[in-house]
């Protein structure tokens, strides 16, 4: 079968062997603390294939973990461990981003009990859910609402986090803003009730994201700077009535950052809000010119015709990965025979 899936790409000057890109799972094999190891270089060198690796998400700081045995990226030792999973997967000529998490309101104090309370631009707490702390399974807490003068030193854990990245040897940097983590709850007018600079209208809910922007950007060229964001998603108890004017004002503002991609969930197979229409890749092609990412539930057919129709360069896919062992989902997509079944 003719396709475009596995042809070269050209990521804004980052050569791509293919378009499959393999999108962020935490797979929670870092140990308490949070250091990469043998194991997981492993796992992404079998992965490889891939034209782009995106790493499991990696939390910037010890305020901002939320997983067990999560990766992290805010010590000199974790940094040092990721060199040996960059090596792996650059050894099989393929690039890798490390993905930069701060889980904001979805943690609990039992991870972080110097910290305390998790933290989050306003005081609302995750809904409907529980979540699995180092002492087990708990209702979710009552984030505390952030202080505007705190502001600064979060963003600048994400520049820390970019030189630790650099120094790792990560071809570039995923920002994080989906699935309702911080970065996301800042954006979204559900989450984000502040009286500030950081909250009410678009441009400041979009602050925050504009700040760590510019953090992570002066230390990686902002084209080798990606983006993650889901707008129709309810994952972590998200989804707020203004999502479409929210999410096209949000791509309307990276476009003028040349970034390297912007990665969209449009896919409603991780949890659909269902507040009206979902969001497609036509509507942010219509206000974002940089290489688009489409993202959920994608198999071979509807991420050829996303491609071909030009309404994404790329796609990644995630449990389609995770079941892949002996990797190569590549060659099942050469062969046409990733199906629905799969993931
Ligand atoms: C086990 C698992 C772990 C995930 N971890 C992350 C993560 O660390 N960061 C992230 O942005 N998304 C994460 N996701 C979401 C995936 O990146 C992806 O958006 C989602 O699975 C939809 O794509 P798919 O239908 O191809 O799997 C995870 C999903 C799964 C199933």
């Amino acid at each position: 079968m003719s396709t475009q899936l596995l042809s070269e790409l050209n990521l804004n000057g980052l050569p791509l062997k293919n378009r499959v890109v393999m999108a962020s799972l935490t797979r929670s094999r870092a140990g308490i603390d949070r250091i990469p190891n043998a194991l997981m270089a492993q796992y992404y060198r079998q992965r490889a294939s891939a034209g782009l690796i995106l790493s499991e998400a990696t939390v910037v700081s010890v305020q901002g973990i939320g997983w067990q045995q999560s990766p992290g990226i805010y010590t000199s030792e974790q940094a040092e461990g990721w060199k040996q999973v960059v090596h792996a997967v650059h050894g099989q000529g393929t690039p890798i981003f490390l993905q930069l998490w701060h889980c904001g309101r979805a943690s609990h104090s039992d991870f972080h009990p110097k910290v305390g309370l998790p933290v989050a631009p306003s005081a609302i707490a995750i809904a409907g859910d529980s979540i699995h702390t180092p002492k087990g399974k708990k209702d979710y807490e009552t984030p505390r609402a952030l202080d505007t003068a705190e502001i600064p030193a979060i963003v600048d854990d994400y520049r820390q986090a970019a030189v630790y990245a650099k120094e790792a040897g990560f071809d570039g940097v995923e920002v994080h803003c989906a699935n309702g983590y911080l970065i996301d709850q800042f954006l979204q007018s559900k989450t984000n009730k502040r009286q500030d600079n950081y909250g009410g209208s678009l441009e400041n809910r979009y602050r925050f994201l504009d700040e760590i922007l510019g953090a992570v950007t002066s230390v990686y060229p902002s084209d080798r700077v990606g983006v993650k964001i889901s707008p129709n998603g309810n994952f972590n108890d998200m989804g707020s009535t203004d999502y479409r004017e929210t999410f096209l004002y949000v791509a309307q503002q990276l476009n003028s950052k040349k970034l390297a991609y912007l990665q969209v969930v449009d896919g409603l197979e991780f949890g659909f809000h269902d507040l009206g229409e979902p969001m497609t890749l036509s509507e942010f092609r219509a206000v974002f010119d940089g290489p688009l990412m489409g993202n959920c539930g994608y198999n071979q057919e509807t991420a050829e015709a996303a491609i071909a129709n030009g309404d994404a360069d790329c796609i990644s896919f995630g449990r389609p990965f995770i079941i892949d062992i002996l990797p190569a989902l590549n060659q099942r997509l050469q062969r046409g025979i990733l199906t629905d079944s799969d993931s």
